[in-house]
Parts: structure tokens; sequence; C-alpha cells
């Protein structure tokens, strides 16, 4: 089915192959690690890699304060879910539609999935947005399905069971299937799937987001956050940064958002690059002789077009020691079968199945199920995927977004960067290489952060604020793989109180 990827493609800039390229799971055993994205995705014939500051601001041009509110076809009425198929018995409210992000004339409608919080004072709890990245990948099927969502897949491909880790225990949770082509989401316009970049999807989220309030009024005056991983290091910035821009040229708050938190995410291409090499040889992966040869030879710089020999050669040998591995999670055992079982598996939330893709994949394409969540009400002509192979093109992608994290600091939102410390995709030292590009005094020092007497990761707290945070034996998926250390994660982020520092915690 060519579906199994288990977080998305990443654009990333191959110094081997010299493309853009797109990072899928289940490709990567067959056909080795990094995959050229189709001919039509080239770095740099075409794709606008201008700062995002001015690209964004031709994207938001179209919208001028009359057209981000459209004429909506849902209700939250009819958006209720009764209950999924397979789901055990819950007392939160879910919610399931469509919100159209562009008129008539185009017909673009972007998927959500709302998972009120299971808690007594879910009338005060925060709204949180949660996005996947990819470029291309769906929050139904990492976010929701595999990651901190109420539910997770059995083996079987049409039961759940419940995650006693959820984000709802302390948020309302918003999950949201974009751009146009991802998942659910579609466009009547095909050509649209083919004009999708940051740009775009930051404007249709954006009035997504708008459009989605008008349909839930309650959560209008609600502390807003957003969340996500991967390249959603890209979109969540861009979102933020497109909400600030509409809120400061109307003088008032038209969404009320607090902060934002990222992770193992996509935040300046070069020192993420860097940071991925030096993560394959400090983990004992690659050798050191290639190592120390693509630092030296390779060109990381956004502009690079041609790397040396010497280059191609030490990143052709890397790339061919970590081929067999789940670059997502270095120590994680493999899919070994992609069938699924007559009856469930047993199956513990504490120990992430590496073959889920494919329940998700079966689960989410059931008519049932689309049904109950009010998906795919216009009989789209694909298949739903985890990543969409609808969307071929990506037109612009700036090469950092460190300048939207300024802005962020100089706005007062709350900032949380974490990384889950064996992804090896993009990693711990990527992620740290990108902040320390800021050059921000530090105000509480590394230390240990504590979950039930273990150490759940590290943290260092800047002036400013940014929080960074590690979750120790967490891969790219950081709540699949460690669930309870992640609620704890997004607990003290919401609540804004720092990890704590005691082992008697
Ligand atoms: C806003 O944009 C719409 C459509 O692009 C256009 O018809 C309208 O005149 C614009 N309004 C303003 C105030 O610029
Ligand atoms: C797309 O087209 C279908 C069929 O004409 C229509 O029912 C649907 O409302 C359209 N979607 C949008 C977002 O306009
Ligand atoms: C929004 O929330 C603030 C503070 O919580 C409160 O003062 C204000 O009255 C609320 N506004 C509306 C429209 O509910
Ligand atoms: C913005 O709103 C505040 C009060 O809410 C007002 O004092 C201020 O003058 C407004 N600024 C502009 C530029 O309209
Ligand atoms: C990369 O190219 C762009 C546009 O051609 C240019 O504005 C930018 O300064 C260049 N960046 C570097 C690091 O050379
Ligand atoms: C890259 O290589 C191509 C073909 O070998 C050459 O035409 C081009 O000038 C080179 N570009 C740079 C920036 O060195
Ligand atoms: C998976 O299913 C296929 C087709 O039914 C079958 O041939 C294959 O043996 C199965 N593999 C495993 C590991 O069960
Ligand atoms: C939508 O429904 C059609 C018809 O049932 C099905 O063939 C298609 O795979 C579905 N697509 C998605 C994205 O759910």
């Amino acid at each position: 089915m060519g579906s199994r990827e288990p977080f998305c493609w990443i654009i990333l800039f191959c110094l081997v192959l010299s493309c853009f390229l797109v990072q899928t799971h289940g490709k990567t055993k067959e056909q080795g690690l990094f995959l050229p994205y189709k001919s039509t995705l080239k770095p740099h014939s075409g794709v606008d890699t201008r700062p995002f500051y001015a690209s964004l601001l031709e994207g938001l041009q179209r919208l001028n304060g009359t057209n981000v509110h459209i004429p909506q076809e849902g209700s939250k009425e009819k958006d209720k879910i009764g209950r999924l198929p397979g789901q055990p018995p819950v007392k939160f409210s879910q919610y399931g539609g469509y919100v159209t992000v562009a008129d008539k004339a185009a017909g673009r409608a972007f998927f959500y999935y709302l998972v009120e919080a299971d808690h007594p004072a879910k009338k005060t709890l925060p709204l949180l947005l949660w996005l996947n990245g990819g470029p291309g990948c769906s929050s139904m099927a990492y976010g929701a399905m595999q990651e901190l969502g109420p539910f997770r897949v059995r083996s079987d491909g049409k039961t759940l069971f419940r995650n006693r880790y959820a984000w709802n225990h302390v948020a309302n949770v918003l999950f949201l299937e974009s751009p146009a082509g991802v998942g659910y989401s579609y466009s009547n316009t095909s050509s649209d799937y083919s004009k999708n970049g940051d740009r775009r999807t930051a404007a249709d989220n954006y009035v997504f987001l708008v459009n989605w309030l008008d349909r839930f009024p309650e959560y209008k005056n609600r502390s807003f956050y957003i969340s996500g991983e991967s390249y959603a290091g890209h979109y969540v910035p861009q979102l933020a940064h497109t909400i600030l821009h509409f809120n400061q040229k109307a003088n008032k708050t038209i969404v009320n958002l607090k902060g934002i938190i990222i992770g193992n995410a996509v935040i300046n291409d070069e020192t993420d690059e860097r940071g991925m090499y030096d993560f394959f040889a400090t983990h004992a992966l690659i050798s050191d002789r290639d190592a120390s040869q693509i630092q030296k030879y390779c060109d990381f710089s956004p502009n690079a077009s041609n790397q040396t020999s010497e280059c191609s050669t030490a990143s052709g040998a890397a790339n061919r020691d970590i081929s067999n591995l789940d670059i997502y999670n270095i120590y994680a055992p493999l899919c070994s079968s992609s069938n699924l079982t007559a009856k469930p598996k047993k199956a513990s939330i504490l120990n992430f199945d590496p073959c889920s893709d494919y329940y998700v994949y079966a689960y989410m394409n059931r008519p049932d199920v689309q049904e109950a969540l009010h998906a795919n009400v216009t009989k789209l002509s694909h298949d739903w995927q985890p990543c969409s192979d609808i969307i071929e093109v990506w037109t612009d992608a700036p090469s950092t977004i460190i300048p939207l994290l300024q802005e962020f600091m100089a706005n007062g939102l709350r900032v949380w960067v974490f990384s889950g410390d064996t992804d090896g995709r993009v990693p711990v030292t990527s992620t740290k290489y990108s902040l320390n590009k800021m050059k921000l005094p530090v105000k509480t020092k590394w230390h240990p952060w504590y979950l039930r007497g273990e150490v759940g990761g590290y943290t260092e707290v800047y002036k400013g604020d940014i929080t960074l945070t590690t979750v120790r034996g967490a891969g790219h998926q950081v709540p699949s793989f460690q669930p309870a250390r992640a609620l704890s994660l997004i607990k003290h982020f919401l609540a804004g109180t720092p990890l704590p520092d005691t082992s008697k915690y």
C-alpha cells in the first residue's frame, strides 16, 4: 500500500543526492533511507527559500479581513461523533468534520478531529492544536492515533484501546489534517495539490482556525496553544506568526494565542543537517572518519549547490550505515509483518508496536470509520494515507524559522522546544545547534528533570523565554515512545511551570 510512513516525509536537503527528499519509513527498508522525491521537487530550482517574512506577506495579502470568514456547510451539532467503530466507552466528547478554507471557486476543506478534555474542568482547560509535519503527513495518522490521542488502533485494524497518557487529560485537543491533500483534507481544484507550500499552509491553517472558532465559539476566549513535531517546526511558528499579524492588525485578540511547543522540529536547515551527522557519529552509527570528512567537506549552507566528491563519498557511506535502522528511533525494533491479525495482539501503551502504521491505515480507510468521523463526505478518488502521495510539489520553504522564534520572545509567547533523544532524523544535536544559533543567555542551567524518581530528560531555560527539553528514550514521535514523560512535559508546558529539578517528583 506504500503508506507506512511513521511521521511524514520531511523535506530535507540530502547531501548525497542533492535533492529535496521525502522521508518515508515503509519505503525505507525496501529502497534505502534517502528517497529522492519526485523530480519536480528540486531544492534549488524554483523553490522559494526566502525568509518567511518576505514570502509570507504575499500569502497573507489575499486575507484582508473580509475574506477570512468563509461560508460553511458544517455545524457543531452535525460534527458531534457518537462513537467510533471499535471504541471503548468514554466520558469526553469528540467532534469531527470539515471546515471550508477557500471559497466555492477553489473548494478547499480541511478535516479536523476535536477531543474534548477528559476532565471536570474542561470548560476552562486550554485549547491545544496539534500538527504533524512531512510535509504531507496526517495529524490523524500520527498525533491522534499513534501519539497523544485518546485511542490506539489494535493489530486487527478495527478495534481501539485507550491511551491513558492522552493529552486530553490536560487540554482540549484539536487535530488538523493540513494542507489540502493530506489525509481527508482535500481541494475540489486538483491543481491546488501542486500549489502547496509553507506560505499557503500558514494562510489556510489560519482561515481554518478562525472559521473553526466560529463553529465552536466557547473556545474563542480560551487560552490557545499550538504544538507539533518534525516539519511542523515550520507550520507551528508560521501559524503563530500569522495569528500575531492579524491580532496586531486588528488591534484586538482574534485568536488568544499564548504559546507554542515543537518537538524534533525542523528549525534551521544548516544546523539540522550538521547535527544529524554528528548524532550518527556520537551514537556509533557511522565511522569517526566519515563524520569528520562530512563536517570538513560538505557544504551545509542554504544555498549550497555542488558538493565535493569527498563529501559525497563520506555521506554515501554514512547513509549506507544507517539504511537498515529505524532512523526515527535508532534503538527501536522494525516492523516484521504488515499483515493485520484476525485476533488483536496483546497491546500496551508502554510498548509501542512498530507496525502501528498498518493498523491505522486499515482503520482510517474503513467506510464505517469515515462515516463516524464525518470524513470523506465527497468520496475522494484517492485513499486515506498517513503521508500523502497526492502532494507532489512543495513550492516554498524558508531555510530557517529562527526569526519567528525571536519574534515570539519579543511578544511574550511561551516557547518550548523538545527533543526525543533517540531520534536520528531531527536529533537532539540538531536542536541544540539550532537554538545555539540564537546565542541566548541562560536563565536556568542544564539539569535533569524527573518523573516518578527517574530522569525524564534534561532541560535548559534561556532568557527570553525559551525552554529546551529532551525526553529520554523517545524517538521522533515522542508520545509514541515515552507517553508518560510526554504527558508530564505538556502538563508543565500548559501550566507554565518549570520541569521538576528533583528526583522526589
Ligand atoms: C479583500 O479581498 C477580496 C478578495 O480578494 C477583495 O474582493 C476585496 O476588495 C478586498 N478588500 C479590501 C478591503 O482590500
Ligand atoms: C467540493 O465538491 C463537492 C461536490 O460538488 C461539494 O459537495 C463540496 O461541498 C465541495 N467542497 C467545497 C469545500 O467546496
Ligand atoms: C475572556 O476571558 C477574560 C479573562 O479570562 C475575561 O475577562 C473576559 O470577560 C472573557 N471574555 C469573554 C467574551 O468571555
Ligand atoms: C488599540 O486598542 C487600545 C485599547 O484596546 C487603544 O488604547 C489603542 O488606541 C488602539 N490602537 C490603535 C492604533 O487603534
Ligand atoms: C542565498 O540565496 C538568496 C537568494 O538568492 C540570498 O538572498 C541569500 O543571501 C543567500 N544566502 C547565503 C547564505 O548565501
Ligand atoms: C556546480 O556544478 C555545475 C556542473 O558541474 C556547474 O555548471 C556549476 O557552475 C557549479 N556551481 C557552483 C556554484 O559551483
Ligand atoms: C501476510 O499475508 C500474506 C497474504 O495473505 C501471506 O502470504 C503472508 O504469509 C503473511 N505474512 C505473515 C508474516 O503472516
Ligand atoms: C473516500 O471514499 C471513497 C469511496 O468510498 C474511497 O474509495 C476512498 O478511498 C476514500 N478516500 C479517503 C481519503 O478517505
